[in-house]
């Protein structure tokens, strides 16, 4: 059965029929990792500094905004956006020893002509662990959000892989807008996934109003992948020519004083300087208990207790570490460090070193299977070509910030 007749029959995403295996031939065998040294370790993961992921053939390639995810078995996917890749595809990378060393997994690649797909991002939906009327074992489903952009269009799709990253197929188009521009221009851009409870939101960058430069906005489904609700306003400023943009989401979890879940939206607010007529980049974020209703939080500047404001795509995450308010971790592309808040995104914010070089759209993660590490992927620098590869750094993040 194909996944559109699925989608038409109105099964939903944990529905065991969906989790037939297809008849693609065999995986195809991994090289022995051997890795060394051992990671992870009983005891956790080690801490390295950039092992490489991926590096494209062409070391004229820009390679950016890398994105991970944690699956079972201290495993982890990793996808990237490679305008410049020849065929227009996704590759996804896979690494079996918490991202020490990285193979080769599939790729995905739009059945439109033309098409190329951008700007992935991934997301996990964990399996029942059960058996389907196959004898197949349901370990879950893998998202994948890109941009399929050609020189006419840009449009944030959803793809799945049944197989835990090898083998991709189209689920569903979100929306779709004008071509990708330097100027005004009318795309969707940068589209970012959320589980929470049994819904999906994906936040993108809207540059289709003519009132405004760009928004950003969400849309909503409640079937896994298909029927997306109608857009939402999370960001709209109130000058026609700022340029919110790359819109990352973490949740904070309730903490002993403070009962609800509250959810941390972090963007680029592309601001104009009227006087130079340039853009100039910082971080903003809100914050909000429900992740469909960033409309009427407050936008606030990040700036560190030295004075520091960080510029350029963030991402941003959260890690238990720390006491019950847990710790608000962020990048942003500018600079090597992170940047960190203890109070769930009141109060200040600090700047702590990494070993990772700095990367356009480089990305935070905490393993699953290891609490007091953190994992940061990075790719070329800002406007550069180098470094032409995806490198990965575990740090000590319970060691930096003293916990
Ligand atoms: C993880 O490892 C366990 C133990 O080897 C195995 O039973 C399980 O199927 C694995 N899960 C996945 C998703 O590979
Ligand atoms: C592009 O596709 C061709 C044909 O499938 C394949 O041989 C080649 O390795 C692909 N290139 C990359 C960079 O994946
Ligand atoms: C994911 O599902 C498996 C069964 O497939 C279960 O053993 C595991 O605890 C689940 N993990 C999470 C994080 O819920
Ligand atoms: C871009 O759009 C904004 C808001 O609509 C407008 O103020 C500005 O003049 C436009 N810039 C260019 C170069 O067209
Ligand atoms: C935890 O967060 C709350 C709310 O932001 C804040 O009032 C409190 O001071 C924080 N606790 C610590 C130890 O920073
Ligand atoms: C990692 O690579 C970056 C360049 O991308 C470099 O600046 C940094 O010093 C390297 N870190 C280590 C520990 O070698």
């Amino acid at each position: 059965m194909r996944l559109h007749e699925l989608l038409v029959a109105g099964l939903l995403l944990f529905c065991p029929a969906l989790a037939q295996g297809n008849d693609d031939p065999e995986p195809t065998s991994e090289p022995d990792p051997d890795p060394e040294p051992p990671a992870p370790t009983p005891t956790g993961i080690d801490a390295f500094a950039n092992v490489t992921v991926y590096q494209p053939e062409d070391s004229s390639h820009q390679v950016t905004f890398p994105r991970t995810i944690n699956l079972p078995n201290n495993t982890v996917l990793a996808a990237w956006n490679e305008p410049a890749e020849p065929n227009g595809t996704v590759h996804v990378y896979r690494s079996k020893d918490s991202g020490f060393s990285w193979y080769s997994l599939g790729t995905a690649k739009s059945r439109t002509a033309g098409r190329k797909l951008l700007q992935p991002h991934l997301l996990f939906i964990n399996g029942t662990g059960r058996e389907n009327d196959d004898g197949e074992i349901d370990y879950g489903t893998v998202l994948m959000a890109v941009n399929a952009v050609d020189d006419k269009s840009t449009n944030i799709e959803v793809y799945a892989s049944w197989d835990l990253g090898e083998t991709w197929e189209f689920a569903s188009r979100v929306v779709s807008g004008g071509r990708l521009t330097e100027s005004n221009g009318t795309a969707v851009l940068n589209p970012f996934l959320l589980l929470s409870g049994k819904k999906i939101t994906v936040y993108y960058t809207d540059q289709r109003s003519t009132q405004r430069a760009s928004k950003l906005v969400q849309q909503t489904t409640t079937d896994y992948y298909g029927s997306w609700g109608s857009a939402i306003d999370a960001v709209v400023s109130q000058f026609a020519t700022d340029r919110p943009g790359t819109p990352t989401v973490a949740k904070v979890p309730s903490s002993g004083h403070l009962p609800n879940n509250q959810y941390i939206l972090t963007y680029t607010h592309s601001l104009l300087d009227a006087t130079t007529n340039t853009y100039t980049n910082p971080v903003f974020y809100k914050i909000s208990s429900s992740p469909e209703n960033f409309g009427t939080a407050a936008s606030r500047e990040i700036r560190t207790d030295t004075g520091i404001i960080p510029q350029g795509a963030p991402f941003v995450t959260w890690s238990a570490l720390g006491g019950p308010n847990g710790t608000v971790v962020l990048t942003d592309s500018r600079t090597a460090s992170i940047f960190i808040n203890r109070a769930r995104g009141e109060g200040t914010w600090a700047e702590v070193a990494t070993t990772a070089g700095r990367a356009e759209g480089r990305e935070v993660k905490v393993p699953d299977d290891d609490g007091t590490k953190l994992r940061l992927a990075g790719g070329s620098e800002v406007g550069q070509q180098k470094p032409s590869q995806i490198l990965l750094t575990m740090m000590d993040l319970a060691k930096a910030i003293g916990v």
